[in-house]
């Protein structure tokens, strides 16, 4: 069959290399893509949010799957946009419906949803403008450090943690009041802070049946140590050494079991991953948050482990069988290091041109943000090659992404050197 990939980054080339690999899979096309996509796929230029192109775009090239990557398209409803379609409606589109993403598209509803099904969670209470003197007063109850929550989407920027009331009050008055984050921030979620160790759990479900992928962990800060500004991730591995089978034996039951059934008691259609971000306090498991697709750079470690035919898995989510799969995982560990441009997360100059690609042994290269012009591949966004080795653990599999970094080279290259310090 013909199939879509919808965005533009590492996730997506990820996606392309796994889905290429698949007897079922004849044409594949990435939308928009990216200049390692445009080896492996036929990319197209249009806007994942733009609706009509896509359905245009399905349509003329006969497309029978769509895999939806980034959570916008997600959030502003393209499976329902699919569903109430009479052309696209028996399409098999991995990713939920707009109520689904919802568990991403909005801090406060996530968090109703973990209180009406009793998943472990930070608790909290969320604030409007109206409500102002209320919320400045609910942090004196609060030990520091205090977690403030833009509820909409804010491009990974929405969460402040702040050591002083003072400052706290005082930002929470600027997202209320003052548009810090648009209208991501009308409402804000403010929640006790809690001290542990994260990772990302990723499950796919076709709303009833459930499995879990392999676990892993990035690295979200720009400098080694943990430290600086947060970006979208430097680099990831898996599995996580600490998520043993105890405590993912908890996470099943506590988490993703009410997580499960509570998409089914709200009949909601929800056929695609949740990406549940957790944090190991103690022995025991609290979530996050909830995204409604997979991680980047989390899917570079995750989907390279998965060894069953990633289009058969996406046809029984489809279908609602995916109690018929039976999930293959390779027991090597999976490492991704990220090479971004100097100055990311904050102003970055793009067009440089990367060289090296060919050199590059015993790893595979995904493509984050790059393009092609007249034949040069040439970075194109702030994080630009993630570099997946694999090996007997997450160490093994580093050392080779390291290695293989020295062989590349653009202008500005930057990356941290400590993936998996921590461990
Ligand atoms: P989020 O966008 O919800 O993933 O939050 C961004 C980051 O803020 C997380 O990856 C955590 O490191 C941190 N964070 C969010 N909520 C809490 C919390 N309640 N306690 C401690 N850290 C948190
Ligand atoms: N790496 C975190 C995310 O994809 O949101």
């Amino acid at each position: 069959m013909n199939i879509l990939i919808l965005g533009a980054g590492g996730r997506e080339h990820t996606f392309a290399h796994q889905i290429s690999q698949s007897a079922q899979c004849d044409k594949l096309f990435v939308a928009p893509g990216n200049a390692g996509t445009a080896k492996i796929a036929t990319n197209v230029a249009l806007s994942v949010t733009n609706f009509d192109a896509v359905k245009e775009l399905v349509l003329r090239e006969r497309i029978e799957m769509v895999v939806v990557g980034p959570e916008d398209p997600l959030v502003q409803g393209i499976v329902d946009f699919f569903r109430q379609d009479e052309e696209l409606k028996k399409l098999a589109i991995i990713g939920p419906s707009r109520r689904g993403a919802l568990l991403e598209g909005s801090k406060e509803r996530a968090k109703e949803f973990m209180a009406l099904y009793k998943i472990p969670t930070a608790a909290y209470e969320s604030f409007k403008a109206e409500s102002l003197e209320a919320g400045k007063e609910f942090l004196t109850t609060l030990q520091p450090p205090y977690v403030l929550k833009a509820d909409g989407l804010a491009a990974g920027k929405g969460v402040l943690i702040i050591h002083s009331l003072e400052e706290a009050q005082a930002e929470l008055e600027n997202m209320l009041t003052q548009n810090k984050f648009g209208e991501a921030g009308n409402t804000v979620v403010i929640e006790e802070f809690l001290d542990g160790i994260e990772l990302s759990v990723f499950v796919l479900t076709d709303g009833k049946n459930y499995k879990i992928l392999p676990t892993a962990k990035d690295y979200k800060r720009i400098g080694e140590g943990d430290t600086g500004l947060n970006t979208g991730g430097m680099g990831a591995i898996s599995p996580v050494p600490f998520a043993d089978e105890a405590f993912m034996k908890k996470v099943e039951e506590r988490i993703v079991k009410p997580t499960i059934q509570g998409l089914e008691a709200e009949e909601i259609d929800y056929k695609g991953f949740v990406f549940i971000g957790l944090i190991k306090v103690g022995e025991e498991p609290y979530v996050i948050e909830y995204n409604v697709r997979m991680g980047d750079p989390e899917t570079e470690v995750v989907l390279p482990r998965i060894k069953s035919d990633l289009v058969e898995v996406f046809q029984k989510v489809s279908d609602g069988n995916l109690d018929e799969v039976n999930l293959e995982v390779t027991a090597e560990a999976a490492a991704t290091l990220m090479l971004v441009s100097g100055g990311y997360p904050e102003a970055y100059e793009k067009g440089k041109e990367i060289s090296g690609l060919e050199e590059v042994q015993d790893s595979i290269v995904f493509h984050a943000g790059t393009s092609e012009e007249n034949g040069t591949v040439v970075t194109n966004g702030g994080r630009v090659l993630a570099i997946t080795s694999f090996g007997k653990d997450f160490r093994e599999a580093i050392k080779k992404s390291y290695q293989n970094a020295e062989k590349l080279h653009f202008d500005k290259m930057y990356y941290r050197r400590d993936i998996g310090f921590d461990l």
